[in-house]
């Protein structure tokens, strides 16, 4: 198993967001000995419930059987640009917009040259030259071709391009020869495909995950609360358990079952929340805050109901005391971990934003609207704005919850690896 590939995509892909829980991804096969690990490959991607399709030169007919990638994708594999068959199924400019990724492998020195010369000469090439899908490139060839001029500058204007580079590793080569050159593992390639997004990628990681809207009682039946109902939070949580993170969720009442493998912290008040949170904050790499916590709550909470004859006239005041800011308090003593906050916004979004995000502290504020119906409190998607502590931002487009959560834990994934 090679180490290199994923720091090879941060570096160069860190940028794009996740792909689709379902990605289309494209698989282009070139002629390397290193074909024979395609097949694997192909599963991988299938297994983690992507769409495949393969396309292959010519000559990558001699190191992997069409047939074998065909069963296996369970789509037609596409060689020629100018046979009438396989273009009447999916034309070469369709298959180049379908795919959300591109994934060479092997790469060969000779695919790579005229990759960045703008060469399209046969399918793949022409593909390549079509799509805008993010790029994926696993060389492999003799050491010599890899160290020669000629591919050194190829490579470079490709890393240029923002086309992703995964290997090559370094080992014995089927040439005979020892050194760089061998194509990294089908579970690397993978991962650099799938960039942040693969199951894994959060592993040793320990996320904290606030959700929910917090309740301040009054008295033993009427409380102070929200319309949070905590399925922003909980497919935080989701998402990063499927990324192989140890997840606690600090949950103020909401009628969702705790994902899978959670820890569950089941708590009702902003002061109980911040016992919790700041019980589990040290022991954890990043905190994502998305409940909704009562900025007040009530000075007296009673402990009998109180009875409406105990009220004189139509009136009742209710004395209220600011609750502490969980988010500022943990965000001043957060160290190396990382803090994401939310901003539940119904005007000016952005300018609310980025002064909330200078008076919290934190790493990055996820700007939701809550004025609109499919965002914010309840929906199941979301359409969120990242505000990062210089000011910049990241409009996102409406989402589901879950695609929203991938994002921001992205976002976290980044954020680690510069601690
Ligand atoms: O639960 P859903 O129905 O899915 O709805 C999702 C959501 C709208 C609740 C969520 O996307 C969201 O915006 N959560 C934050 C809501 C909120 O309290 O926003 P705020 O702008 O008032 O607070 C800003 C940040 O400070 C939040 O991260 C909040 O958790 C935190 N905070 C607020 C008050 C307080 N006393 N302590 C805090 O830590």
């Amino acid at each position: 198993m090679s180490t290199g590939s994923k720091m090879v995509f941060l570096e160069e892909g860190g940028g794009r967001s996740s792909l689709p829980a379902e990605p289309n991804v494209l698989l282009l096969v070139s002629g390397g000995i290193a074909a024979y690990k395609i097949p694997e490959l192909v599963r991988e991607f299938r297994r983690e419930g992507a769409h495949v399709r393969c396309a292959m030169t010519e000559s990558a007919k001699e190191f992997v059987s069409p047939l074998v990638l065909q069963t296996l994708s369970g789509e037609a594999v596409r060689i020629s640009l100018l046979e009438p068959s396989e273009e009447g199924d999916i034309g070469h400019i369709d298959l180049a917009d379908w795919a959300d990724v591109v994934v060479v492998a092997p790469a060969t020195a000779n695919l790579m040259a005229k990759q960045a010369l703008g060469i399209a000469d046969d399918l793949v090439t022409t593909v390549l030259l079509a799509t805008t899908a993010p790029i994926v490139l696993a060389p492999a060839m003799n050491v010599n071709m890899w160290e020669n001029t000629s591919t050194i500058k190829n490579v470079k204007v490709l890393k240029e391009r923002g086309v992703v580079f995964v290997g090559p590793e370094a080992g014995d080569l089927a040439c005979g020869w020892q050194g760089m050159g061998r194509m990294s593992e089908a579970s690397d390639i993978f991962r650099a495909a799938y960039g942040f997004h693969a199951p894994g990628s959060l592993k040793g990681e320990r996320i904290l995950v606030t959700a929910g809207g917090t309740r301040e009682p009054i008295d033993p039946v009427r409380s102070l609360t929200n319309r949070s109902s905590g399925k922003m939070g909980y497919a935080v949580a989701k998402e990063a358990i499927r990324r192989g993170a140890d997840v606690v969720l600090i949950s103020a009442p909401t009628s969702l079952s705790a994902p899978e493998g959670v820890s569950l912290v089941a708590v009702e008040t902003a002061l109980e929340m911040r016992t919790a949170v700041k019980a589990e904050f040290e022991k954890s790499s990043a905190l994502v805050m998305a409940a909704a916590v009562a900025d007040f709550r009530p000075a007296v909470s009673e402990t009998r109901k109180i009875k409406k004859e105990q009220v004189e006239g139509d009136t009742i005041n209710l004395k209220l005391l600011r609750n502490p800011d969980i988010l500022a308090e943990v965000s001043a003593i957060k160290n190396n971990r990382v803090v994401v906050g939310f901003a539940a916004e119904s005007h000016n979004l952005v300018a609310a934003a980025r002064k909330k995000i200078k008076s919290k502290g934190c790493d990055l504020l996820v700007a939701n609207d809550i004025s609109r119906s499919d965002a914010g409190f309840e929906s199941d998607t979301n359409a969120v704005v990242f505000i990062t502590p210089d000011g910049s931002i990241e409009e996102l487009p409406l989402q589901t919850k879950q695609e929203v959560a991938g994002n921001i834990l992205d976002r976290i994934k980044k954020l680690r690896l510069t601690r």
